[in-house]
């Protein structure tokens, strides 16, 4: 066996080697290496550090593939407020930002020009040259500590190179370029999750996910746009984010210096038409004063620099004629009328479509037949209608009638008071309900059954072989074999398929491996209004069984966390309804979960550390997360600071001496690894 000093001097190798090349490729973009012989040396590490983890490095280049399981994310306050920046939208408004500035420096500044990046601002703090934490914007002045997501952002230096300083913050962006927003909705489309309405809510919602290894995939970029630390040895922006990009981090891809104003102006007008050139969003420009000295002259309000401005893109609008109206029924029978427009040219793509939200949108817009109407497209991707083009309008217009019946299946619609939808109450028997559930059972957060997708639900349920999600835990091989299925191309020809072999062995596994997944997700996967994801699992844990929920009071039901009255009466009444409960003992019978798995966090000794408050510090035989995810599975707190509440610090190696200090002053007991699985086991056994 190699002695240890030679596999931690491997370890440490890798790690720098493959960061090395790491910033050759993302930051420089100029490989030295081969992709395979950079896979090869990747490998090796990710080998050695399974085979021993306690010397895996917190730079270490595996963390780009994730694997963090976070159960929650803890707040940290920023060193430094995370400022926002004034907006303005006309070049008056630069002019009297230019002139307030002029006035107070009695003199004219060189300033900087850079794109404003669309995404997430993020606040990462380096230590000793190596990225200890990531934390978003939050109120500004407390953030989400996301780190383990954060490590897997490829333009995100793990670790920094040259003179850097013992502490440096870099700020920036968190982004999701268009073609990795483009992937993700067309998987969530498959799957049938909600789609993310812009790149800016989807990079914000992957910065949240739970699992890293999630994260990895979603193809996100930093930005880097600004630094602070003590010491740094630049005395303008511009110089600092060159010095940074010595350090290991990119330099912003536009970025001009630029003297007066016409200066400002020209990469404004320059910009807001190569923007759509861009593979990434933005949505105006920033302007920065560059010298230091001159930006801390003019300060800073609580809220916003004065030395800095955003200039934002106005939004295109085109108004379009309106063509027809459609009306779609949803899964809880909701009826969305979507405008058909005469096709039109809108901020690069051609719009032919947009949703017209519900009854009171329209009749607020006071849509009439013939009208055009309005279309914008600002930071979204998805066009919204905002208004109607009256200069168009037909003297003798009528308002667009709302259908009064269902458009599918007829029945008479219903809104509820309060509500600003319509909806068709016969949600057991109309056809584009009935789809829409069976579209979320399977969907990848309820039961995962990726093997089914849209079209063959539409299949199954046409073939009058489905009509209910139990329907499913029927279906036999011979049923399957042999169906047909009409594709379409993009270009509208169409072609049969017909289901082979391997497909129906697919569906039918796909379906069998679902009754295993736990009963939180079956519950929310039966569709109960206002019951989503996170209100499910809270249900699941409170009342552990499908019957001790069907017969909980209202008054119960609201003493689980989030669920107020709404949601209370929601499942009150699902479970009212004879058909909901023959859906549930049929899936019941099929195999399902219908209760809380009892698992080692549940039991009795499980709970050991409820009600005591952890410092979990130091190197261990596991990542430290796993650590905190066993402190909270046994009922304990984690937090990050040492007081006198605190109830132990648990010590890895290498703990810091600062808080082994503070611990032994408070007179905090100091546990060991050792001690710490031996207290959860002696309790266990
Ligand atoms: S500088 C002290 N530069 O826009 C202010 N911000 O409200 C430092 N943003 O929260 C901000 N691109 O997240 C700066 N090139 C850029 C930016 C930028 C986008 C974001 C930032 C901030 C928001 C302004």
């Amino acid at each position: 066996m190699a002695a240890m000093s030679d596999i931690l001097s491997r370890i440490n190798h890798l790690t720098e080697e493959i960061n090395r090349h790491n910033y050759y490729y993302y930051m420089l973009d100029d490989p030295k290496i081969s992709d395979y012989d950079f896979d090869q040396l990747l490998q090796e590490l990710i080998d050695l550090e399974k085979q021993y983890p306690e010397y895996a490095r917190p730079d270490s280049p595996t963390q780009r593939v994730g694997g963090t399981v976070t159960k929650q994310f803890e707040t940290a306050t920023h060193l430094y407020p995370m400022l926002s920046l004034g907006n303005t939208y006309s070049e008056e408004d630069l002019q009297e930002f230019d002139s307030r500035i002029r006035g107070l420096l009695h003199a004219s500044p060189e300033y900087v020009c850079e794109l404003k990046y669309d995404g997430v601002a993020i606040s990462l703090i380096y230590e000793k040259g190596v990225l200890v934490r990531a934390v978003t914007r939050g109120d500004g002045v407390r953030g989400d500590v996301v780190t383990a997501n954060v490590r897997t952002i490829n333009s995100v230096p793990l670790a920094l190179q040259g003179d850097y300083p013992d502490l440096l913050e870099a700020r920036g962006e968190i982004l999701m370029p268009f073609d990795s927003f483009e992937t993700l909705n067309a998987q969530r489309e498959e799957t049938g999750d909600p789609l993310f309405a812009n790149p800016r809510n989807a990079a914000s919602g992957s910065l949240k996910l739970r699992d890293s290894s999630e994260v990895a995939k979603r193809g996100l970029c930093f930005k880097l746009y600004y630094a602070l630390g003590e010491n740094l040895p630049e005395h303008n922006h511009y110089n600092q984010l060159r010095k940074l990009h010595e350090w290991g981090f990119r330099f912003p891809d536009v970025m001009e210096k630029v003297s007066g104003l016409e200066g400002v102006h020209e990469f404004i007008r320059q910009w807001d038409v190569k923007r759509r050139e861009l593979p990434y969003p933005i949505d105006g420009i920033v302007i920065k004063i560059n010298d230091f000295a001159q930006q801390q002259q003019v300060g800073s309000t609580a809220k916003s620099p004065r030395w800095a401005i955003a200039y934002k893109f106005k939004a295109e609008r085109v108004s379009t004629p309106l063509l027809s109206v459609d009306f779609q029924v949803g899964r809880t029978g909701i009826v969305t009328p979507v405008a058909n427009l005469k096709p039109v040219s809108l901020a690069g793509t051609v719009v032919k479509r947009a949703t017209l939200n519900n009854r009171d949108f329209m009749r607020e817009l006071d849509i009439r037949t013939g009208d055009s109407l309005w279309v914008e497209k600002g930071g979204e991707i998805i066009p919204k209608i905002v208004g109607v083009d009256l200069d168009r309008r037909q003297p003798d217009a009528l308002p667009v009638p709302f259908v009064t019946h269902c458009p599918v299946c007829g029945t008479l619609l219903q809104q509820n008071e309060g509500e600003a939808g319509v909806f068709c109450p016969n949600e057991n028997h109309c056809p584009p309900q009935i789809k829409g559930r069976l579209q979320h059972f399977i969907s990848r957060k309820a039961m995962n059954i990726d093997s089914l997708g849209e079209g063959k639900i539409e299949l199954l349920y046409n073939q009058g072989l489905v009509r209910n999600a139990s329907d499913l835990y029927h279906l036999t091989y011979d049923q399957l074999f042999g169906l047909e299925k009409v594709l379409e191309d993009e270009d509208g020809k169409s072609r049969m398929i017909s289901f082979k072999e391997k497909t129906v062995q697919n569906i039918l596994n796909g379906i069998g491996q679902s009754k295993g997944v736990p009963f939180e997700r079956v519950l929310y996967a039966v569709g109960i209004r206002f019951v989503g994801e996170v209100t499910a699992k809270k249900l699941a844990r409170h009342f552990r069984t499908v019957d001790a929920l069907a017969n909980a009071s209202q008054e119960e039901l609201m003493e689980v966390e989030d669920v107020g009255e709404r949601v209370a009466d929601s499942i009150i009444l699902f479970f009212n309804r004879t058909e909901n409960l023959q859906q549930i003992m049929d899936l019941r019978e099929a195999g399902l979960h219908m209760e809380v798995e009892e698992t080692a966090a549940d039991s009795e000794t499980a709970q050991t550390l409820a009600g005591k408050t952890v410092v979990v510090s130091g190197v261990f035989s596991v990542s430290r997360d796993e650590i905190k995810q066993m402190v909270e599975r046994y009922g304990g707190k984690n937090t990050s600071s040492i007081s006198k509440n605190t109830s132990f610090v648990l010590a890895g190696e290498k703990m810091g001496p600062e808080k082994r200090r503070k611990a032994e002053t408070l007179g905090v007991p100091i546990i060991s690894e050792e001690d710490f699985r031996k207290m959860l086991e002696t309790a266990e056994s």
